[in-house]
This record gives C-alpha cells, structure tokens and sequence, in this order.
C-alpha cells in the first residue's frame, strides 16, 4: 500500500481577494485508483485541482509526486510530471479542427518545420479510432456536438499518457452511453495503473466509479471514505456539515388555463410537426435522449431559431415571436443550458449579470436607478444562495455551480409568465439542486407556468405534471403524472429512432 502512493498535497492554502477558497487541504492519491472529490458548490474542489494543474499557484503547502516534493508553476511544469487535467468549462478552439485541438502547441513538425498536418490528421484520427469514437480528426471542433467535444477534450487528457488524470465533471453534458464509454475507459486507464481524480455532483456515478471519496467543505478538508464503506447519507451530511432530510414537497398547482399552446410547428431540417401546450402553473417536463431536439424547441420558443411553419399560441392569440426580445415582451424567459456560451458575460460583476435582463426590458437607455438595482440583485443572490464575497465580484471567479445560479437568477428576476429551464440543475450540488426545485414548486404554486428540459429521470417524474417526450425531432408522446415512469419515457424516448 505505502509504496503506491502517487500523489500527495499537504496543507494546501490558496486565498483569493476575500475568499479563503483551501484552507490546509490534505488529499492523496494512489496508482490505479478513482479517487472522488465531493463539496457543495463552492468548497473549492475546482480550485485545489487547479493548485494540482499549475493554473494556479499555491500560498502554502507541498506536493509529493512518488513521494518527491515537486514545483508546479505552471501548465506544463504540471504536464512534465505526468498531469492531466479535463477542466469543468471546455477550454477548446471551436474554429480550429479536432486534430489540431488535440496537438495544440506539440504539433507534429516536418523536415521544413512546417505543421505536418498529414501525420497530425493521422496521429488524431488513430488516437480516435482506437478509442470507438466515430469522428473525423479534420472536423471544425465546433461543428460538433458539445458531448462530442467533452469527449475530444477527455481523448486529448489521455494522449498526454499522463499518469494523473483529473476530470473536474466530465459526464455534465454527456449522455447515458457515453457516460458508460467513458467509464469502459477509466476502467482501462485505470488497470494500466493510472491514478484518476474525479469530480461529479451525480452521487450514482461516485458509487460506480470510485474507490475513494473525499469530501470538502467551506475550503476545508472534511475526509476521506472508502466509497464500499459509506453511502449517500453519509458523505452528503459530511458536505453539508448537517443531515439532508425531507427536501421540499412538490405541490400541485397546474390550472385549466392553457398559456402557450404550440401547433405543428417545423424548423430546419430536423424538428417535424411538434405539438403540445402548457397550462398556468404547470411544470411541464421535456424528456428524451441527448440530441433528440428539446434545446431546439425551447430556442425556437424564444425567437432564437427561425420557425419554418407552424404556430404559437400565447393566451390563445397566435404570437410571432422573431427574437428573444419579442418573446420576453410575451412574457416567456428562458434560461440556457449552456451557461458559457450562451448566458454569462464572465468578466462583469454579480450584480450586473443579474439584473442586465432586467434593465434590457425596463430601461430605455440612460436612467439607471443603481439602488434599484442592487436590490434585485441581492434579492436573487438570497433567494439562490450564491455564494460570492460581494456583489461587485466578477462572475467568471464564481464557482461553476454559483455561475449556474447566476443565469437562473437572471432571469427570474424578469418575473416572466412563463419560465423555460434547460437543464437547470447541471452541475449543482444536492443542496441548491432541492433550492431550485423549492423555487419552481413557488413560482408554479404563483402561477408562473414552467417547462424544463432535463436528462436526468428522477428530476422530471419528481418535479413534472406531465412530461413531453421527444425522440429524434418529434414529439413521440406525453405522459400524465400518474403514467411516470424511467421505463415508459425511455421507451418512448427510443422509439423515433
Ligand atoms: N479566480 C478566482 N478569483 C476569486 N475567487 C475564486 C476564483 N476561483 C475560485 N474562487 C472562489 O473560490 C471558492 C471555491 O471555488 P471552486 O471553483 O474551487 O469551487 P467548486 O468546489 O469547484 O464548486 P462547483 O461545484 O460549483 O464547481 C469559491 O468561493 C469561488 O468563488
Ligand atoms: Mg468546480
């Protein structure tokens, strides 16, 4: 046992401006292992992985790799002592190819040191073959899906053959069979005696996955389990530092009202006849594989896509909506799955990333009322729990489930009739996940009427009173609440395919 330790990091400390983000972290890891990182949102999982990376440095504290006390200055002091690391945001170039993504700043050179992008295409395409994923190695990155791309970047961690390999939620975007490809893999890396640290807020996967959890809270170490010797109740009360009881309970509230009844409605080549409506105070669940249209829905909704044919109906008057600001003016929010590419402007404030669709509707250029203003903003940072020093930090040093929080915030704040969630609870933890579904079950219970995307099955049969199933860009049907069952949504799920 002694002899197999790979890593060790002693009494890590890193503060940042008003944020004690590790406070005398200890954390160990051993060849062939899957070790676990667990914490609430914001207990520093990301950043203690970041120290390990190089991004950033430590204040205090010492790393052992072999048991030799290493330096890691920087990204490739890491990469030099066999470190990999899938970051939580996709850090890849959407207008660069996959091959070149991957070979990023180690390009394959040839006699005239040039780029030799044959041997590259190559090189990429054979890494790919050999790891079962049907993509050409000459593709724009950007062209493919963002599970394809989490995958590139997993692909890109192993060809370093790094001997550490740390995935800081890899599976957030990735569907079911692709969650299982990429356990087949942890599974090889790991038989070849590759020490991997793992980080998911999906309690099922540490309990697959895993031979050990350690768990953080508030920047502090908490401890460390062997995954066999514990369960769910255990380490969720070691991150919350309480026991979780009784979450919340979902009232009912759905009237006779319809408020957005979509007919017949096309666009593009892929969505064909969707049909459905929504009744005040309801929450409405999408359900179906990824990729099976239900983000393609909700942008169409909003004006995002263009409608081929088709009408929307909002309060029974067919509405055009052309653009997001027609569909706000209709009372409609939507809040994206993406919070990156979609929603976040990373280098402005809590505050001005909370209220900036607030101030779109309401102001027409010039007045601002600033204490008006801070008080939406508190209001939301209360109602979600952000955790953020102050209002005036930049969004971009939230934690990724506190940037989650920000965009839903955002948007409530509009106070729209009817609220569109595209997989709300992606990367949050199970506190604030039962804070979001505690406010949906309060907004629908206010009569706001509510539709949410969701892969994970157990959130749309808890939090839905009917769920919509889309498979392959049609709708292949709806269930009522008392008909929710895993079995009967992914048989429907499948059955356009
Ligand atoms: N660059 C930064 N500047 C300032 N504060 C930061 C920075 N990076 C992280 N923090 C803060 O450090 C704390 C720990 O954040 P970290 O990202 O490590 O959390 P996490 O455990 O990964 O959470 P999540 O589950 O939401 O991803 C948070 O309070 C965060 O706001
Ligand atoms: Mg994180």
């Amino acid at each position: 046992m002694e002899n197999s330790v790979l890593l060790q990091m002693k009494n890590i400390h890193k503060q940042f401006p008003g944020v004690y983000a590790l406070k005398n972290v200890d954390f160990e890891l051993q060849a062939g292992e899957v070790h676990a990182l667990l914490g609430e949102n914001g207990a520093g999982k990301s950043t203690l992985i970041k120290v390990l990376g190089g991004i950033y440095s430590i204040d205090q504290g010492d790393i052992f790799i072999d048991g030799n006390k290493v330096t890691i200055a920087n990204v490739s002091d890491a990469q030099k002592n066999g470190i990999s690391i899938i970051h939580q945001e996709l850090v890849l170039v959407p207008y660069m190819t996959v091959a070149e993504n991957i070979f990023l700043g180690r390009e394959p050179m040839n006699a005239l040191r040039m780029v030799d992008y044959d041997k590259m295409n190559r090189d990429a395409q054979e890494l790919l073959d050999a790891y079962g994923l049907n993509i050409q190695a000459d593709r724009r990155l950007g062209k493919l899906t963002t599970a394809s791309q989490q995958m590139i970047e997993i692909i890109k961690a192993i060809s370093f053959n790094s001997r550490i390999l740390v995935m800081d939620e890899p599976t957030s975007s990735l569907s079911d069979k692709e969650v299982d490809y990429l356990f087949d893999t942890i599974r090889r890396l790991k038989s070849e005696g590759v020490g991997i640290i793992y980080i998911s807020h999906r309690m099922s996967e540490l309990n697959m996955i895993s031979d050990r959890v350690t768990v953080m809270r508030d920047g502090e170490y908490v401890g460390t389990k062997v995954t066999k010797e514990t369960d769910n109740t255990e380490l969720i009360s070691m991150m919350v530092g309480r026991e979780l009881t009784n979450y919340y309970t979902r009232t009912y509230s759905a009237t006779d009202e319809t408020v957005l009844q979509v007919k017949d409605l096309n666009s593009g080549d892929f969505l064909k006849n969707i049909n459905f409506e929504l009744k005040r105070g309801e929450i409405l669940g999408f359900a179906g594989l990824v990729g099976a249209g239900r983000s393609e829905v909700m942008r169409c909704l909003f004006g995002i896509d263009p409608i081929e044919s088709g009408e929307i109906e909002i309060n029974g008057t067919i509405t055009e909506i052309k653009n997001p600001q027609q569909a706000m003016k209709n009372g409609l929010a939507l809040v994206p799955e993406s919070r990156k590419e979609e929603a976040l402007f990373i280098q402005q404030s809590v505050q001005f990333n909370t209220t900036i669709k607030v101030l779109e509707q309401f102001m027409h250029g010039i007045f601002v009322n600033s204490a008006k203003e801070t008080d939406i903003a508190q209001k939301y940072v209360d109602d979600m729990s952000i955790k953020t020093p102050s209002l005036k930090q930049v969004v971009g040093n939230l934690s990724g489930g506190n940037q989650q929080k920000v965009v839903i915030g955002r948007w409530l704040a509009t106070t729209p009739s009817i609220l569109i969630l595209d997989e709300p609870t992606r990367g949050v933890d199970v506190g604030a996940k039962a804070e979001i579904y505690a406010i949906m079950n309060e907004l629908a219970r206010q009569g706001v009427s509510i539709i949410m995307v969701s892969s994970e099955l157990p959130e749309v049969i808890n939090m839905s009173d009917r769920v919509v199933v889309m498979s392959n860009g049609i709708v292949a049907g709806c269930l009522e609440r008392e008909d929710l069952s895993q079995e009967k949504i992914m048989h429907l799920a499948t059955s356009a395919m």
